[in-house]
């Protein structure tokens, strides 16, 4: 019998389908499913046009309110991609609208039959203005499908399809596809410090092996991954920003919090040659905040940190530090996406919704920092690029025009006003100095947290989990890797 997972809810790459799909998934002739309401990208449980999900298929249904997980099937499932979202009210649907839906939804009729036995609705809820989304998917090849081009990596550098990031410091040191190597695909060039870092460790203790940075698009992971399963020098490596969230669908394994997450910042290739994906983003950074109470003598259970920012950074970190029984409230821009994302995590420790992880609008921030121990930005804003000069206590209105800025400032420091003298600052983006949040939080006297130790964190549980056995038999300790690493990183 096919092994059953259970689970609550479903990440933001996954997708539900009832038992009786199966076979239209399977034989790839379903191409399209309709839900009730709006589900367009930004709305609650929304699908984004052009992001691949894995279709899971339901075992037993369960519930929300009733906090009753639903079972899946691990072992059925298939890997799409949303190709078009559309909102139509159910009375304007016409023939076409119904080509490549399932052989019992095949007028407005029907639809209404079935929408009304899967989710639970009265006929009058059924009436024809009653708006649902049309959500049109393809089928992509996954981990078991084999890629049909067979490329190797170097064939991939050579068409240029991959190519070696030209930003960072150290990058591809004694790189060569012939000797043994890590490897880390982003999709825009950058400054990353993950070379520098894991180059100087190769070095100082003399390990075989050199880490490069590639330049790829999302699109091309397919290829890429098959590439590196028959790449016999691969070792394990990482995904920056762009392919995080992507690789869960079609890494081969992915370990059961990084699936929670719903992001992918490490890979290992182990010793049956699949690749196993790992987050290790929230725990390098729940780490870097324990440190800092420890020092202290406080630990980091209780606290109460208001985390703003509901992205892929945000989902790690906030699972990471729930994990470590701190009260997180979420704030994000997006309201949808911070009450998802507190959902997924109550639901992951069996807190009561709304128990321990709370939610909340950008907005509600000057209610949450009077009483709040951490304030922590993992949004976007104050980031390099036309949000740099943002606080993140306030909204970033853009265009980023002077009076924008000023006003996001005059906003951002009412809030300072009331945040308690004991409270940490922190803000986990990098740059070549200060943050704006932090060069404030310094001024005013604050303690404050940046986003150094969580790099080099990240980065030693990274290294660790690629090259632990041979670390050990060498003695190498994580201290050691923490002070090559640092020095590397020029920090
Ligand atoms: N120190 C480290 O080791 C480390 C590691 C990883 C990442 N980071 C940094 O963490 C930050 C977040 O990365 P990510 O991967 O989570 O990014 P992401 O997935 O793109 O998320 C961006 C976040 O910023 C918010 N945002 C964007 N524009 C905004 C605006 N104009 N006003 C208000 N909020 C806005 C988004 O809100 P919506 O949801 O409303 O769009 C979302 O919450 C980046 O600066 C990254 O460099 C640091």
């Amino acid at each position: 019998m096919t092994k059953k997972i259970t689970r609550l809810f479903l990440n933001p790459n996954e997708m539900a389908f009832r038992k009786y799909f199966w076979p239209q998934l399977e034989s790839q002739t379903i191409t399209k499913v309709f839900r009730p309401g709006s589900r367009l990208e930004g709305d609650e449980r929304g699908y984004k046009e052009g992001r691949i999900v894995v279709a899971r298929v339901i075992d037993s249904i369960g519930s929300d309110w009733a906090g009753i997980p639903p079972e899946f099937f691990e072992e059925l499932s298939k890997t799409i991609r949303i190709e078009k979202t559309q909102v139509k009210k159910i009375g304007d649907l016409k023939r076409e609208d119904f080509c490549g839906a399932s052989s019992d939804v095949q007028d407005q009729e029907s639809l209404k039959t079935q929408l009304g036995l899967i989710y639970n609705l009265f006929p009058a809820d059924l009436a024809d203005d009653l708006p649902v989304t049309i959500i049109s998917f393809s089928y992509l090849s996954m981990a078991n499908h084999p890629v049909s081009s067979k490329k190797t990596i170097k064939q991939l550098e050579n068409e240029g399809i991959i190519t070696i990031a030209k930003k960072p410091e150290n990058n591809a040191v004694g790189f060569a596809h012939e000797k043994s190597h890590t490897i880390t695909f982003v999709e825009d060039d950058y400054p990353a410090k993950t070379p520098v870092m894991w180059n100087a460790v190769y070095a100082a203790f003399q390990l075989p092996c050199s880490q490069a940075m590639f330049v790829s698009q999302v699109e091309n992971l397919p290829e890429i991954l098959d590439g590196l399963r028959r790449d016999e020098n691969y070792r394990g490596g990482g995904f920056g920003v762009g392919f995080k969230d992507q690789a869960v669908a079609y890494l081969d394994k992915v370990d059961e919090m990084a699936r929670k997450i719903g992001a992918v910042n490490v890979v290992v290739k182990n010793s049956d040659g699949l690749l196993v994906g790992y987050n290790t983003d929230g725990i390098g950074y729940a780490e870097s905040l324990a440190e800092f109470f420890m020092k202290k003598s406080q630990p980091l259970a209780g606290k109460k940190v208001v985390l703003i920012g509901s992205g892929g950074t945000a989902n790690a970190i906030a699972f990471a530090l729930a994990l470590r029984k701190m009260k997180v409230v979420i704030l994000n821009r997006t309201i949808e996406k911070a009450q998802l994302l507190a959902r997924r995590i109550n639901a992951h420790f069996g807190f009561a919704e709304d128990a321990v992880v709370r939610f909340g609008a950008e907005t509600e921030i000057t209610k949450e920092v009077v009483d709040a121990d951490v304030i922590l930005n993992v949004s976007t804003k104050g980031a390099c690029g036309h949000l740099e000069k943002y606080l993140p206590l306030a909204s970033a209105t853009l265009p980023a025009t002077e009076e924008n800025i000023k006003e996001n400032h005059r906003e951002s420091r009412e809030v300072f006003a009331k945040i308690p003298a004991h409270a940490l600052i922190s803000d986990v983006i990098l740059g070549s100095g200060d943050t704006a949040f932090i060069a404030i939080a310094k001024e005013k006297n604050f303690q404050t947290l940046n986003g150094v130790p969580m790099v080099i964190n990240q980065g030693i549980e990274a290294m660790w989990l690629v090259h632990e056995a041979e670390m050990e038999a060498l003695g190498i300790s994580k201290i050691d890797l923490y002070n090559v690493m640092k020095q590397a990183a020029g920090f």
